[in-house]
């Protein structure tokens, strides 16, 4: 007898009569108890749309109220139980906007239950549901073709939809499936083998749940225990807490700490109720070793073949934001058990959801899936999804907002590249700086075009030139003539022409020299790379504040002349966006001093930082 727990995914929308099927589900395993059922009974019969019965969906949908009034639950999880066994089912609204809920139910989910309406068939929706079910490693649905009593329970409509559903699947991997005609709204095949469709012989929604396996037999697969933390509370006792994310672990196996490799032997495996001979997936735990091999929080302690360090990842990325994914944009990559940072290096394909092909982008919009490159800030202890679930998926921070902007699966391992080595040098950046009497650093002129950074910017140069610094200017128009040919004015191509120019920054700093970067760069996101990529202290931020309607009028180059007259497109401050600085270094309000005093107000912001002497 299956004792174990399932977690269950249901998907698909309210239309489709997913929550009549839930409601239906808690009710007949007796999870509902007697006062919701009264209320249950009037509602149903001030509200209920199925005449003089029960409508389950009230069921569903009453408890929804709740998360529809708070704040922040994404996926409604709903617990019942048979004398077989305990499920947990993960409830993720249907529309498009929800998928990342959806995906957020699929990474803990063994089983997906896909609802269709048997007269709509396969939806774009459905598609796409099974498509990141797959992606999430789900590898046993359920397809309930719902409301089979307005298709005259015919055999051949459920035998239609059954056949495209597992053409789907095919195309997804190896997945296998159940396909159950049902009428939830009566009850059919939800518990109960229905009388009236006799030519359906399989099991019942409840039976192909009962009899499911758990996704993964993590248990059999090698240890992987990530350190949540060190539990030092005196000098005798150092234990490494954190919870079994795979196999299986007994007092007196040998383990090695990944990062290092050394090993080490488990003398006492600690819990709350006292030690265990042995551990497995899912429990949380505190080993005591027999020697000490440096661990610290976030290394992971594993049995062989050990994971290992990567610097670039390739992964599947469901993307969730309205601003697309741009490839050299970078963000905050959760994977593992790190949190660092991440450059898209390339986004190859996205995958049509409609006909499962893959064709090639350079951007994700909002709920597209594309496969994605990741360059990686520091190298991360990481394995495959397939491997790992706990070390293989990944979530995707916007570094401004802090808002989970997409979720993925790592597809591959870049281990930390071999063939590239970072060249340690002898001279460096402060030897060079200090030969030139100087320290480096970045003056980054930030603003609308003809706000005038480039003039500001030759002024500050000419003044840092006579005060006998060393310096170099990069303008925008400039660069746009050289490295920065290939690149036009798109958001994808405006985020590239300043990873480019934030990293020719830092060799100009490198270089010991004072370099001033004149461009309009126009998102937060990228200024904020240009910021990080050097050091604290090095970077001043200085935007040109001139108001639209000022550039409008200076228009030194006749440009949003052009723009105005719809003859040039995505043009910054008439039909593309410029994000101002929110706390710059220095802010230089061009209506109120002519270019000289503000280049003034530049070079005595560098002395005031101790960036130049007085
Ligand atoms: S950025 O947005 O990618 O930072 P960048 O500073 O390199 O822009 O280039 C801006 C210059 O390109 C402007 O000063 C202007 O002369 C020219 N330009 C041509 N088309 C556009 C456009 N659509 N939007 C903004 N600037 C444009």
């Amino acid at each position: 007898m299956p004792d174990s727990l399932l977690r269950v995914l249901a998907c698909g929308s309210v239309d489709d009569g997913k929550s009549t099927l839930i409601g239906r589900l808690l009710f007949e395993s007796g999870s509902i108890p007697d006062d919701v059922m009264q209320t249950l009974e009037l509602d149903s019969r001030r509200w209920g749309t199925v005449e003089g019965a029960i409508d389950y969906a009230l069921l569903v949908d009453g408890l929804s109220a709740e998360r529809e009034q708070g704040v922040t639950i994404d996926v409604a999880y709903r617990y019942f139980e048979t004398p077989r066994r305990r499920f947990i089912l993960a409830d993720a609204p249907g529309h498009q906007q929800y998928t990342r809920n959806m995906a957020t139910g699929a990474s803990t989910s063994d089983v997906a239950i896909l609802l269709v309406d048997a007269r709509k068939g396969l939806l774009d929706q459905t598609r796409r549901h099974a498509a990141i079910a797959s992606m999430l490693g789900i590898r046993e649905m359920v397809l309930a073709v719902n409301k089979m009593d307005l298709v005259g329970f015919d055999p051949a409509v459920f035998e239609e939809i059954t056949a495209a559903f597992r053409a789907l699947l095919d195309r997804l991997g190896d997945i296998g499936v159940t396909a159950i005609p049902v009428c939830a709204r009566d009850g059919d095949n939800i518990t109960q083998p229905s009388m009236r469709m006799p030519w359906y012989d399989g099991p019942t929604v409840l039976a192909a749940l009962e009899a499911a396996e758990p996704r993964h037999a993590v248990k059999d697969q090698p240890l992987r225990l990530p350190v949540q933390y060190v539990n030092r509370p005196d000098h005798t006792f150092r234990g490494y807490a954190g919870t079994i994310a795979a196999g299986t672990l007994r007092a007196g196996d040998i383990i090695a700490n990944s990062a290092s490799g050394l090993e080490a032997r488990v003398v006492r495996i600690v819990t709350m109720d006292g030690d265990l001979r042995s551990a497995s997936a899912g429990d949380p735990v505190t080993l005591v070793l027999d020697r000490e091999i440096d661990i610290s929080r976030g290394d992971v302690l594993a049995a062989a073949p050990l994971p290992k360090r990567a610097e670039t990842i390739d992964c599947w990325v469901v993307w969730m934001d309205e601003t697309p994914l741009f490839r050299g944009r970078a963000y905050q990559v959760m994977l593992g058990t790190s949190t660092v940072s991440g450059t898209i290096t390339d986004i190859t394909t996205r995958l049509d959801v409609d006909s499962l092909t893959e064709s090639q982008v350079r951007e994700l919009h909002l709920n597209e899936i594309g496969r994605v490159s990741i360059a990686l800030s520091h190298a991360v202890m990481c394995e495959t999804y397939e491997t790992s679930r706990a070390l293989g998926g990944l979530i995707l921070i916007d570094r401004l907002t802090r808002n989970t902007v997409g979720a993925g699966l790592v597809t591959d391992v870049g281990a930390a590249r071999n063939d590239l080595h970072w060249q340690r040098l002898d001279v460096d950046k402060a030897a060079r700086g200090a030969l030139m009497g100087q320290k480096p650093a970045v003056l980054w002129f930030t603003g609308l075009s003809g706000a005038g950074k480039s003039t500001i910017a030759n002024l500050v140069e000419k003044r840092l030139h006579a005060l006998g610094r060393h310096t170099m200017i990069l303008d925008g128009d400039n660069v746009r003539h050289g490295l920065n040919r290939d690149l036009g004015f798109s958001e994808a191509d405006r985020v590239e022409n300043i990873r480019r120019v934030a990293a020719v920054a830092k060799l100009f700093v490198d270089a010991g020299l004072i370099v001033l970067v004149s461009f309009i760069s126009p998102y937060r996101t990228e200024r904020m790379l240009a910021r990080d990529s050097v050091e604290p202290g090095e970077f001043l931020e200085i935007f040109v504040d001139t108001p639209v309607d000022e550039c409008r009028r200076r228009d030194p180059k006749g440009l949003y002349q052009k723009a105005d007259a719809g003859k040039l497109r995505n043009f910054t401050g008439v039909d593309a966006p410029y994000e101002a600085p929110e706390d710059p270094e220095v802010r230089l309000r061009t209506l109120e001093a002519p270019p000289e005093q503000l280049a003034e107000q530049v070079v005595d912001a560098l002395q005031a930082r101790g960036l130049i002497g007085g």
